[in-house]
């Protein structure tokens, strides 16, 4: 192979595993990681579309980025314009690893959801 083709290969790899990022999770370590800590609010019986309080967010069917994004942003706090702030939350993401929230993300968005958009009607 001369070098155009490998250099084109290696680039043609590096995407294919920067577009996999989000659905590289591990679907049953994110259901087994989910079941052991975040049933507690998010879930009653194990139905992850009936959270413990009305403030808690349903989680099944939600996009897997997300939910990447969004402990993303409860690990960082605050501190930048992108951060959230929520005590609850801020603990739960500071002790899950990038890979723990990427399994729990493939996990939660394969889920089904009942989350939906509501559409204004014309009149
Ligand atoms: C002690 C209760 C509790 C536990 C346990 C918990 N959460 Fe939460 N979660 C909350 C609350 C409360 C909110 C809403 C916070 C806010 O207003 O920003 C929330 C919000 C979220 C959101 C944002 C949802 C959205 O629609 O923006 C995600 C994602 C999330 N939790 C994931 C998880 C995951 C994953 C776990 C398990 C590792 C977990 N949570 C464990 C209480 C909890």
């Amino acid at each position: 192979m001369n070098k155009t083709l490998t250099s084109l290969a290696i680039a043609a790899l590096a995407l294919a595993f920067a577009s996999s990022a989000f659905a590289g999770g591990d679907v049953a370590r994110g259901r087994a990681k989910a079941e052991q800590v975040c049933t507690a609010c998010h879930a009653t019986g194990g139905d992850w579309n009936k959270p413990l309080q009305p403030e808690y967010p349903k989680l099944a069917g939600q996009h897997a980025d997300y939910l990447v994004t969004a402990l993303n942003e409860y690990k960082q706090g605050d501190k930048s314009m992108i951060g959230r702030k929520n005590p609850i939350m801020a603990g739960q993401a500071a002790a899950l690893t990038a890979t723990e929230i990427q399994d729990l993300a493939a996990f939660f968005s394969g889920l089904p959801g009942q989350l939906y958009i509501k559409h204004h009607t014309q009149k």
